[in-house]
């Protein structure tokens, strides 16, 4: 198994996972099946073009060419805002949890925001509630600051999103 990061020619089988991603973890992500399965393929391959700077990349476990697990890291164009990143999607096939994948994506996405000029944080949410995932970035150096209240509509209810951030000068997280 290697991290690597997700180039155009891996659009449809990105897809494939985010829609399982979505469609299994509706509580955990903001995007639905319908929405994202509704964009053409193109939108995907965009979100892994290969440029210099780019606004999103992603980056996978890959074994055999298949994609186990991703996260995604997102950065702003605007000024003010250049010194902050994101990390988004961040997803691991039920089949291939619990053994360290989750932990190297985020390392990979950390050392990635760490090397981009001007970038002096990451910050994520993630739903109240989901110990896994909160564990996990915490792990990596992440601490929450704020939680947000009916952060997003799931089924007849509302889901809370605990706001956390990294420091990229601060320790670099446990392993
Ligand atoms: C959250 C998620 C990404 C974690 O991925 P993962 O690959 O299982 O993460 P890791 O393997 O790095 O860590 C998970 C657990 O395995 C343990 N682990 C890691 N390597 C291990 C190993 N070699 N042997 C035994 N246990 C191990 C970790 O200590 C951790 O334990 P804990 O949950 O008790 O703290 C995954 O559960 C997932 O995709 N969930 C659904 C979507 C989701 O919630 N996404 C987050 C949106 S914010």
């Amino acid at each position: 198994m290697n991290i690597a990061r997700l180039t155009p020619s891996f659009a449809m089988q990105y897809r494939t996972l985010m829609l399982q991603a979505y469609a299994g973890n509706p509580d955990a992500f903001t995007s639905t099946v319908a929405e994202r399965s509704a964009l053409p393929l193109s939108w995907w391959e965009n979100r892994l073009s290969v440029t210099q700077n780019p606004i999103e990349l992603v980056f996978a476990a890959l074994q055999d060419g298949q994609l186990l697990g991703t996260a995604g890291l997102s950065f702003d164009a605007r000024e003010k805002v250049s010194h902050k990143s994101t990390l988004f999607g961040m997803y691991v096939a039920p089949a291939h949890r619990g053994c360290g994948i989750g932990h190297q994506l985020v390392c990979a996405a950390l050392d990635c925001a760490r090397a981009r000029s001007g970038i002096k944080l990451v910050q994520l949410t993630v739903t109240q509630g989901n110990h896994k995932a909160e564990e996990l970035y915490g792990r990596c150096g992440f601490v929450q600051f704020g939680v947000e209240p009916f952060a997003v509509a799931v089924g007849d209810g509302f889901v809370s999103k605990v706001h956390m951030w990294c420091d990229l000068n601060a320790a670099n997280g446990s392993n």
